[in-house]
This record gives C-alpha cells, structure tokens and sequence, in this order.
C-alpha cells in the first residue's frame, strides 16, 4: 500500500510532533510531502529536520498566500493544520472543498462563524476532518471516559471544572500571538476549548447555555508587579526555541518573547462560566492563568455518586528564565515528576469514584509514559493509521466535536462582552447533520 500523504501548513513548535512521527513511528504509513507558513525561517528548521532524518531533496517550500498552489501541485491525502488559531478555517475549509482530508490542531477556530463556515464545509465535502484533541487520549481523561460510560456514578447532573494554570506555562500565551483575541479567541477557546471538549465527550452531551464574567487581571500594562524578572524570557538559552523563533524574527517582526506586561493584551487571564447542558447538567468552570502551581481538579457528580480527579503537574515554580521552564513543558506538559514531590502538594494523579453509601475508592491508572502519559502515541496512530485499532471510548474527533467545543467558548466571549448575559450555543443545521 502505498504510503499516505501529508502537507503541512504552520511550521512552528506543534507541527513537529506531527512531523517528527511522520519522519519515524509512522514512516512505514505516511510522508511529509511540502510544507507552508508565513516565516521562511521556521520553514528552514523543518527543512533541516527532514534532510537530518534522510528525507530525500527538500521538500517543496510554499509561502502562506500559494496554500492553494501546494494542494493542487503536491496532491496530499491530507494537510496538517497547525497554524495560528485564526486561520485554522480558511485552510480547512480550501482543504475540504478541494477533497482533501484536514488534520486540525484545537482550536479548530476562534469563532462562531470559523465555525459554521467549516460545519457548511465539511457537511458538503467527502474528505474528513479531525481534530486532534489529544487531552481526550491522556490515560486519567480517558479513564473519567470508561467510568461515566460504564455508569460508575449514574447519571450525570453536575460537573465542577478549574483549570490552574501557572506563572510560567500561563505568562506564556501572554509573550506570544496568543495574546490577542484576533489571533487566538482568547483563553476561553484557545485553551478552554480542550477542557469543553472533555465535559461534551465525557457527558456525551452539547453545551445549551453559557454565562461567563472574567477579564485581565494580572498580566497586560495597567498595573504590572513589582517583581517582573522572572517573567522574562532569554530565548537564546534553549537551541530550539532560538532557532524556530530568534533570528526568524527578523522575517517578519514575530517575537515569541513579548512582555507580558507590556501593552497590547486583548485576551483574558481570570474567566469563569456557568455552562447547561442539553440534557439538563451543569457545568462551572474557571481558569486562571497566574497561579503559583499548575494543574486541574474536576468533581463530577451524578445520581449515583461522584468522581474526582485531581491532577498537579507542577506543584511550583522556582523563579528563573522562563525559557528552561517553558522547555520543561514542551517536552511533556503532563510529565509528573517535577522534582518536587516531597512538597506539601506533591506532582501527581488522583482519581476517586465514591458511590452513594460507600466509601471513597481510589482508580489505578496505568503508569504515566512520556508523551502526555502515552496519550500522544495513540492520537498519532488514530491520526495516521485510522481504524487501525477498536475506539471504544470514541477518542478520535471529527469535526463536531470541534465545533461544539469552540461554540462553548465563543458563547463565553459573547456574554463576557453583553456583560455576563446568558447565550445560547446554536448553530443552525450542524444537529441535524451529526
Ligand atoms: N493540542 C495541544 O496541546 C497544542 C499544543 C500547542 C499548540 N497547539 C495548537 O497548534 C497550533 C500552533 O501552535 P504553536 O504553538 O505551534 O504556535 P507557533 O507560533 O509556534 O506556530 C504557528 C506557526 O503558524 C505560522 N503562521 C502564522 N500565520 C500564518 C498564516 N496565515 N499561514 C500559515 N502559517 C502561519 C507561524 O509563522 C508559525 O510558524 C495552534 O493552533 C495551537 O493552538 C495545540
């Protein structure tokens, strides 16, 4: 069988797990064929890569405006789609109108109408479209999954969901294009769209109404703290950083290493929402993006009992160049030990299921392996070879999913700007279409 096809348009730190998967687990199955972004210089790096792992010539090279010109003259099966947020829709929507399959990072857009313009898309095309939600395939996700199916606490009626994010990995979208809402949607679809994506997967269900409050509270230039330095960022002191973004600055004026409390910051670092499920649960959630400690908790209870997942990845953060910390995450933003495990909150999991009348026990979760806890090893086998092994849980997600987890965040900002007024989560047609 001859091998798959793959271009790739944004070139920057996501694209290479993809990339670097193509070029080895995966290379019996698929290839990289061409590659495409705005920065000649990022394109340069995955160029380097291909030829270090013997890709034979380099790959056909396309600026951001030929996109059209890459699909019609290299032919992918699909393109992978890691981009800035914004554009995700305009290249998969092309790409589905062109009959070819679209790999698409989350958010799959920022917005409402992102959204119905590639529902329309790909309610019309008979190429496919994923999204690669790789939290859905973190062992502990996976696991809240099985146990609701298998109706551990019964029915669903109340799920409680804070997401902590800390001073290094949270300053981080405020040092980058992540930092204005044109870009990014803000916190609200950027980042929590993978977490509205896990309660819609885990409750099997679709987000009705949303009520959200938040704003920046912390970051931004209105009142910026007295101790600043170790919010700084040297990128030059990790190599990959410094050759995906230093000198590529140059190109087109990008700097990945922005002062987070400099002026320019349109998106949000404190938001809460209060979400209805079709089905009748309720969801309350917050995220904050400066907190000392990094991680999650979610209490889910239904009519049967209640499950808890506690999650600390990093119990918290030495003050030093933000640099080797952000590097720390890139390599595995769900690596446990962070060396500080003997601290009062030590790095960890865990999971308890406590049915009505019983007492609290505690779920085994299979040993955490690199890569979100192994998780990414099996998105890129459902990415690359699909259908290849039984999906129970459902973990592969399409289009949909994409869509009702960014309409969950659009709705937020909405009622954030109507000032905190509920807002329905609609989108004409893409029910019926499910
Ligand atoms: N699932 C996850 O856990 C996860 C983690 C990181 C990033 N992501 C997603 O991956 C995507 C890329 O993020 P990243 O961290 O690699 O950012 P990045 O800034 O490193 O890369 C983005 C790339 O897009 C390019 N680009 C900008 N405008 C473009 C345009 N109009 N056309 C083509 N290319 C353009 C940039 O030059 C850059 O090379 C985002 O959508 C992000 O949400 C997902």
């Amino acid at each position: 069988m001859s091998r798959r096809r793959y271009a790739f348009v944004g070139t920057g730190h996501r694209a290479q797990m993809y990339f670097d998967s193509l070029l080895g687990a995966h290379n019996a199955v698929g290839v990289p064929v061409a590659l495409c972004d705005t920065n000649p210089t990022r394109v340069e790096y995955y160029q380097r890569l291909f030829t270090a792992a013997g890709g034979s010539g380099p790959l056909p090279v396309y600026p951001a405006e030929r996109y059209a010109a890459m699909l019609r003259e290299t032919r992918p099966d699909a393109v992978v789609v890691t981009s800035v947020d914004a554009t995700h829709a305009d290249y998969a929507v092309h790409a589905l109108d062109n009959g070819v399959g679209a790999i698409v990072e989350k958010p799959l857009t920022t917005d409402a109408e992102g959204c119905a313009r590639i529902s329309e898309a790909a309610r019309r095309s008979s190429a496919p479209l994923v999204v690669t939600f790789n939290y859905r395939y973190s062992p502990r996700n996976s696991a809240v999954k099985r146990l609701l199916s298998e109706g551990a606490i019964g029915r669903v009626t109340a799920v409680h969901f804070e997401w902590v994010l800390d001073t290094v990995h949270g300053a981080d979208y405020f040092r980058r294009w992540h930092r204005e809402k044109a870009n990014s949607g803000g916190l609200f679809v950027h980042k929590a769209s993978h977490h509205f994506d896990l309660v819609n997967w885990w409750l099997d269900d679709t987000a009705d109404v949303v009520t959200a409050h938040g704003g920046l509270r912390f970051y931004g230039d209105a009142e910026p703290p007295a101790e600043r330095a170790p919010f700084g960022m040297d990128l030059a002191a990790d190599p990959r950083l410094n050759a995906l973004y230093g000198g590529a600055a140059r190109d087109d004026g990008y700097h990945r290493d922005q002062d987070v409390f400099g002026p320019g910051v349109t998106i949000e670092d404190t938001m809460a929402a209060l979400v209805r499920y079709r089905r009748g649960a309720v969801l309350t959630y917050s995220l904050v993006a400066y907190a000392p400690w990094e991680g999650y908790r979610v209490s889910i209870t239904g009519t049967g009992g209640r499950l808890e997942l506690e999650v600390v990845e990093r119990s918290s953060v030495p003050a030093g160049d933000a640099s080797e910390l952000v590097r720390w995450k890139a390599v595995d933003p769900s690596a446990v030990d962070d060396g500080n495990a003997d601290q009062v909150r030590a790095s960890g999991t865990t999971l308890l299921v406590q049915r009505h009348w019983s007492a609290a026990e505690e779920v085994a979760l299979p040993d955490a392996g690199p890569g979100h806890g192994g998780g990414d090893r099996l998105l890129l086998d459902d990415l690359f070879q699909p259908g290849a092994r039984a999906d129970p849980l459902g973990r592969a997600a399409g289009w949909l999913d994409g869509v009702r987890a960014v309409l969950v965040g659009a709705a937020a900002n909405e009622s954030m700007a109507r000032g905190g007024e509920p807002v329905r989560v609609q989108l004409p047609g893409v029910e019926e279409a499910a």
